[in-house]
């Protein structure tokens, strides 16, 4: 297994750009995702590194070996896409040993990697019986099967689950990210579905309109997004911005809004009068009867293990809460919002960009645990 480094990837079709300026480095054995809405440049970025499509500029590496001008099935990499591309005529076992028997391989060798692959998907049942009759999540092991039989240096998936309702997605992604650790093969893995890549990724690179905005391990993008972007892009309900236009001292923790007064973590850098969002999540939010910035409830949705209570702020704008199933929040309720403070971020908002505050200073692993989430 390998490596992969990209370094100022670029990529241009006639005027327009996919992909701007790309560099990451996916680690020996890590699963990394790419995220992003539709559009972004995930499947051209796994494209060019898989060797389907060349670089305008740039470079990639593959353990260490340049490969960029190298074709792709010199590459050793596995390219999965969204399955059911089996060949129906064959059985589970001739589909699964195709790229051997293309290769030219032992036929000793073959049957022993095709008995090894099917053992890891659990799937050597039904070996012997035609893929037509499969259900869609064993066609999608087959799928599987056919790619991990060659021992690639790294794999590359590009939404291999698209195509499956909500709850069978829900299943196969637990069995991808087992079966990722069992082989322990370097993967990059495209998908434009947050929980998705949330559960699955070791380190995550959101990408928006051909840039990576972020790149970072799961909590570390969702705790400290660095960008408008990316914090409303990860989380759901995602995170609530309210607009407020102030100056800050350098160490303040506190911003004015609408008559209350919100808590910060403190701003590592005084901010001049401008535009900015105050930002938090869902789940930082109380309810309160007599303080915080003042809200009308506008609907209640019961979601069985919470409540998600949406507010029009003081300012005007629509807050989404997270509230305990028990909390009698009602629509036409007047109330105080009430923010963790420890768990806020805040933003320009020309720029979109995340301001540095004492919350980048603690490490990742403690930002959840620090103050005490609130429910209301
Ligand atoms: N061969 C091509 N010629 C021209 N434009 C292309 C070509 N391939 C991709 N694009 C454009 O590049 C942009 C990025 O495409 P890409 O397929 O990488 O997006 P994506 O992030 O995978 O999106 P999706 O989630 O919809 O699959 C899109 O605007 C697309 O229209
Ligand atoms: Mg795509």
């Amino acid at each position: 297994m390998a490596e992969i480094r990209i370094q100022n990837l670029h990529k241009a079709f006639a005027e327009f750009t996919a992909v701007k300026d790309s560099s990451f480095t996916v680690n020996d054995g890590e699963f990394f995702c790419l995220l992003g809405p539709s559009g972004c440049g995930k499947t051209t970025t796994l494209r060019m590194i898989a060797g389907l499509e060349l670089p305008t500029s740039g470079q990639i590496f593959l353990g260490g070996e340049d490969v960029t001008f190298k074709r792709a099935s010199a590459r050793d990499i596995a390219f999965v896409f969204q399955m059911f591309a089996l060949y129906p005529h064959m059985t589970v076992r001739q589909n699964i040993a195709f790229p051997l028997v293309s290769q030219g391989m032992a036929k000793s060798e073959i049957t022993q990697r095709v008995a090894q692959a099917a053992n890891t998907l659990h799937i050597t049942g039904l070996l012997d019986k035609s893929v037509s009759g499969l259900t869609s999540g064993d066609r999608q092991r087959v799928a599987l099967g056919r790619a991990i039989v060659r021992q690639p240096m790294a794999f590359m998936m590009d939404e291999p689950l698209g195509a499956l309702d909500a709850e069978f997605r829900e299943l196969m992604c637990e069995e991808l990210r087992g079966l990722h650790d069992r082989l322990g093969a370097t993967t990059v893995y495209v998908t434009h579905d947050q929980r998705e890549a949330m559960s699955m990724a070791d380190k995550i690179a959101i990408m928006n309109q051909g840039v990576i905005e972020q790149l970072g391990a799961p909590q570390e993008i969702y705790e400290r997004p660095a960008s408008v972007f990316v914090a409303d892009f990860m989380g759901s309900p995602s995170m609530n911005f309210i607009p407020v236009s102030a100056a800050l001292a350098r160490g303040a923790t506190t911003i004015r809004v609408s008559g209350a007064s919100l808590g910060l973590p403190a701003v590592s850098d005084a901010v001049t009068e401008r535009p900015l969002l105050y930002g938090v999540r869902p789940e930082h939010i109380q309810l309160s009867a007599d303080t915080g910035l003042r809200a009308e409830v506008v609907g209640v949705d019961y979601l069985g293990n919470c409540q998600i209570v949406t507010l029009t702020t003081a300012v005007g704008s629509t807050v989404r809460a997270k509230a305990d199933v028990r909390s009698p929040a009602q629509r036409g309720d007047q109330v105080g919002l009430v923010f963790d403070a420890a768990q806020v971020s805040l933003f320009d908002a020309a720029s979109g960009r995340a301001l540095r505050t004492a919350r980048d200073d603690i490490p990742v692993s403690l930002i959840g645990t620090r103050g005490g989430a609130a429910h209301g």
